[in-house]
């Protein structure tokens, strides 16, 4: 395909992204990589790990299978944070002792394991067995114990690699520029089950050994395990649940749709490549909404509503199939690449599904919470990070989260469907998926293939400049389509006849509300209304009880601002019950807004901190202040 382009237009592009984008023009090394991607590169990997609920750790070795790249590489630089290594040895006929050191331990990048291999090794393909354990505050794992389950019976264990966790607890390669196939060996008690990213066995005896394979490349953000008392509920033929047994069937009747939603996706943009799609229901420790481990999602407790309200997470998860998981940013500075793709098949999906109506309350939500992100975000002299690309070198890709890559992006492509249509674009995106489907992309490879098939085209409908302002400039750009919503026009007429006192909370048209409509209330409420009117809604609507954690989530943060308390309690038994970060963690800011507030979230906390997952806990603890305990 190559070799046929002209030099011509190779030429054109290359000068037209170098003018454009000098400084993205290849994708270079990941600034949150310690690893020599350049000299050697991670082809597949074989995990054979024992799971130690007593101490805590996984424990056993990796085989890495290497390509050398540079010939005259001699040296093996691979990531960790906090493992313990025993030894090094480069597998064969015999397998030798390699000499091994661990690199002083960076705060934010973990320390680099440097493995020298002898001056006379020369082979193109080698592998090395890495022996090692993890430690027991291993950013990527999370350690329950059982009163941490639905269960309370056994405990659970599982993994959260994005964005750079992989590494603590593989040594490994750890950024999205590599893809790799695996393999794993897991032996867990014999009372649990394991599953991870890749070919789960639904039949698979429980008997506390486990085999995977994952014959497909995939980025190491993506490789991840669950250990817990897991059944599995079949959905459809190719789709189920993975879940507590307490859990298994609200769930597979949540989530019923998934089937459907993969047709709908497929039909858009193209098969669905990975085999089966199974869901793994974790504990409400999980920080994320969803994870899109390829196979097997991760998700959150917190989206059983029982009414299937807040399925659009299933959608979004199942889209990075395609936008993330088959076609994969490159660094973490070009997220965007992954959520903003996301985000736009996500709604399509949901439209596809649901309607118009639907879809387009979910995106006039959307959004509003990139409007509140770009407001805190520039307020707190962090602007920077309301552009599409962003410069995380020295930053925790964790810390510079926000709804911009996602809703900003999907705002882009939003823009772009304006100007080709939305025939044309989804022909686009078919076609970019099919183009890089297994590879990894840098924002310039996006850029060029956009050029190649619209901004290059005499009659272009989208110029370079414009793409670059989406791309370079903060906050939203004057050029964005913004959703609208004549659901949500009717909830405002309502509200504002509430706040004016020409209608009582009991009169209001609620009957047919659905979560939407009501998280469109509650988070447009004014910012000083009295606690006495939270407590008219109260009345008629019951909303301290609400058990849809989104709409609560509304709700509660509503009461933090009126001062609400009859509220309290229910803010505390929340906290402490679910450690969903986009749930809880603007709930604690909140509260820190006053003296009165930050005491009890620093009650709360210390009473709720054992049930969170680490990265949460730092970020907490940065915020809050640690307990003395
Ligand atoms: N891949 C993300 C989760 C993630 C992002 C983990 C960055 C670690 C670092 C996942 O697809 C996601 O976006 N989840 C969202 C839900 C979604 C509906 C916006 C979440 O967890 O809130
Ligand atoms: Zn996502």
């Amino acid at each position: 395909m190559l070799v046929r382009l002209s030099a011509f237009f190779l030429a054109t592009v290359f000068l037209m992204s170098f003018a454009a984008r000098a400084a993205d023009a290849v994708p270079g090394p990941d600034p949150h990589s310690l690893a020599n991607t350049q000299d050697f590169r991670v082809r597949h990997l074989s995990l054979d790990l024992t799971a130690d609920f007593t101490h805590k750790r996984l424990a056993g070795y990796v085989d890495l299978q290497l390509q050398r790249l540079d010939p005259a590489a001699r040296q093996v630089v691979l990531d960790t944070r906090e493992l313990t290594v025993s030894a090094v040895e480069q597998l064969g006929k015999p397998a030798q002792a390699l000499k091994f050191r661990l690199g002083e331990a960076q705060p934010i990048l973990g320390a680099p394991l440097y493995i020298d291999l002898p001056a006379s090794s020369t082979a193109q393909e080698l592998t090395l067995r890495v022996h090692y354990q993890t430690s027991p505050q291993a950013s990527g794992l999370q350690w329950l114990d059982p009163s941490q389950t639905a269960g309370k019976q056994h405990p659970y264990l599982y993994s959260q690699s994005q964005a750079i966790h992989a590494r603590s607890w593989i040594p490994l390669q750890d950024t999205p520029q590599v893809r790799l196939t695996y393999d794993a060996h897991i032996r867990t008690p014999p009372q649990l089950m394991a599953v991870m990213s890749a070919a789960n066995d639904p039949d698979a005896k429980r008997n506390g050994d486990y085999r995977f394979e994952m014959p497909q490349a995939i980025p190491s953000y993506l490789i991840a395990l669950g250990v817990g008392d897991l059944v599995f509920k079949p959905i459809g033929s190719r789709t189920g649940v993975y879940a507590e047994p307490g859990v298994v069937e609200s769930a597979a009747h949540e989530f019923a749709d998934v089937e459907s939603m993969i047709e709908a996706c497929e039909k858009l943009f193209g098969p669905y490549r990975w085999g089966r799609y199974d869901l793994l229901i974790l504990p409400p420790s999980f920080m994320w909404g969803g994870m899109e481990n390829p196979r097997l999602t991760f998700l959150t407790p917190t989206v059983i509503a029982g009414d299937r309200s807040l399925v659009s997470l299933i959608a979004h998860e199942l889209a990075h199939s395609w936008s993330g998981n088959l076609v994969t940013n490159a660094n973490w500075d070009s997220m965007w690449l992954n959520e903003g793709f996301t985000v736009y098949l996500e709604r399509r999906i949901i439209e596809a599904l649901y309607g118009k109506e639907r879809y387009e309350m979910e995106d006039v939500l959307g959004l509003q919470s990139l409007q509140r992100d770009v407001a805190s975000l520039t307020a707190a002299g962090d602007g920077a990070l309301t552009r599409l690309v962003v410069d995380l070198k020295g930053r925790d890709p964790d810390d510079a989260f926000s709804e911009v890559p996602y809703e900003k992006g999907r705002l882009f492509l939003g823009f772009l469907e304006s100007r080709l249509g939305r025939a044309e674009l989804d022909k686009f995106l078919r076609g970019y998926f099919d183009r890089f489907a297994f590879q990894s992309v840098s924002t310039q490879t996006f850029i060029d293939y956009l050029a190649e098939h619209e901004l290059n085209r005499p009659s272009a409908r989208v110029s370079l400049a414009e793409v670059n302002v989406w791309l370079d400039e903060p906050g939203i750009p004057s050029l964005a389509v913004l959703p609208h919503s004549e659901a949500f026009t009717r909830i405002d007429l309502q509200r504002d006849a509430w706040l004016k006192g020409q209608r009582k909370a009991g009169d209001l048209a609620t009957a047919k509300w659905t979560t939407y409509e009501w998280l469109h209330f509650l988070d447009n409420l004014p910012a000083d209304l009295a606690g006495a009117r939270l407590g008219e809604l109260d009345a008629a609507f019951h909303l301290t009880a609400s058990t849809n954690a989104m709409v609560a989530h509304s709700w509660l943060l509503d009461a933090i601002r009126a001062g609400y308390a009859p509220a309290w309690p229910r803010l505390e038994q929340y906290l402490t019950s679910i450690g969903r970060r986009k749930l809880v963690k603007d709930l604690y800011e909140e509260l820190l807004k006053t003296p009165d507030g930050k005491q009890m979230a620093q009650r709360i906390y210390a009473k709720a901190r054992p049930l969170y997952q680490i990265p949460l806990v730092q970020q907490l603890d940065e915020l809050i202040g640690k307990p003395a305990y």
